[in-house]
């Protein structure tokens, strides 16, 4: 890996040469590519890197806490902001997919702007942009259509008047994992498969609101918790559920259910841009499938997604 520390010391000193003696303020999403930028930025600039974590109400189970704990031991200078409450009122009645992303990118940057006129004197915004971000979301070249509009890549309004700093988005997703090792983010952290920006919100279909989502988050978490038991988690590109708005009826003990259905969605990929579905053990679907069913009220059927990018894309959403 000399080739990826030499990529890092000319990575420290671009990011030096750029900012000069100026202020850089980074919005933390609690993912790999966010958090390899603002280690990476520090190292380069120190506590001139201001960050701000926003929770957005759409975020697994436990993880706005554990992420802060994760930031705190790398010694990120980092301000939690609880905004659940907005993005969650924002998004009640919305069920289009893209309608989804347009309202939580637009509360994001209220709330992130709020936050960031607090820091006075920033000149830069940096951001974790890869490359397969930039090309999905058709900012390469003419022609390319837009799948789905990433919120994380493009940055904010004209008014915040914020250079952009993306010192990642030449690299892929394998690399970037390699770079937050060499750079010393713990290993629990950087095994973590990719959580799209809008959360919960593109894998809760229909209405978004804290019931369905506390729902969703429950079955989610099971799931995770077999997986890794299974030893299996590290060689997936990503594994989730997915919560439908369609109910059908069941029975548990000698009462009939009628509840909604928890998808299991589990692929193999090396860049996200293409997928596989992962055969997944007979055994390990059957626990997952008890347990959900068994442990979350509001779930009384589990299915899984047996399809492939294309067809499909990796989110149902
Ligand atoms: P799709 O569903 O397009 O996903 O096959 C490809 C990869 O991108 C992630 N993804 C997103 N990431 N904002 C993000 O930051 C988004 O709106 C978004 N949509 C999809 C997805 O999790 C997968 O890794």
């Amino acid at each position: 890996s000399w080739i990826l520390s030499d990529w890092i010391d000319g990575a420290v000193e671009e990011i030096r040469r750029r900012v000069g003696d100026d202020t850089v303020i980074c919005g933390l999403s609690g993912g790999v590519d966010s958090t390899v930028a603002a280690v990476l930025t520090s190292r380069a600039i120190g506590d001139r890197l201001k960050c701000i974590f926003v929770d957005n109400g759409l975020l697994r189970k436990d993880e706005a806490r554990s992420v802060m704990e994760t930031y705190s031991s790398l010694n990120l200078d980092v301000k939690m902001v609880d905004a659940s409450h907005r993005f969650l009122s924002a998004l009640e009645g919305v069920e289009e997919p893209e309608r989804k992303r347009k309202v939580i990118g637009e509360v994001f940057v209220r709330v992130f702007e709020e936050e960031a006129s607090s820091i006075p004197g920033a000149q830069w915004l940096l951001q974790g942009t890869l490359y397969p971000d930039v090309i999905e979301s058709g900012h390469q070249g003419k022609g390319a259509s837009v799948i789905k509009s990433h919120h994380n890549v493009g940055g904010l309004p004209d008014f915040m008047r914020l250079k952009v700093l993306e010192p990642l988005r030449d690299l892929f997703k394998d690399e970037v994992r390699r770079i937050g090792s060499l750079l010393g983010v713990p290993q629990g952290f950087i095994r973590r498969h990719p959580f799209p920006g809008p959360g919960l919100a593109v894998r809760c279909l229909g209405e978004v609101n804290r019931e369905r989502l506390q729902v969703l988050r429950e079955a989610d978490h099971i799931l995770q918790e077999e997986l890794l038991a299974s030893g299996l988690y590290d060689s997936l590109w990503q594994c989730f559920c997915v919560l439908l708005p369609v109910r059908s009826v069941g029975v548990m003990g000698d009462v009939r259910t009628y509840a909604e259905t928890a998808v299991i969605r589990a692929v193999e990929s090396q860049d996200g841009m293409t997928a596989d579905w992962a055969r997944l053990p007979y055994d390990l679907l059957d626990r997952v499938s008890r347990r959900i069913c068994n442990e979350v009220r509001g779930v009384n059927r589990v299915v899984m997604d047996v399809t492939g990018k294309p067809p499909a894309t990796i989110e149902w959403e």
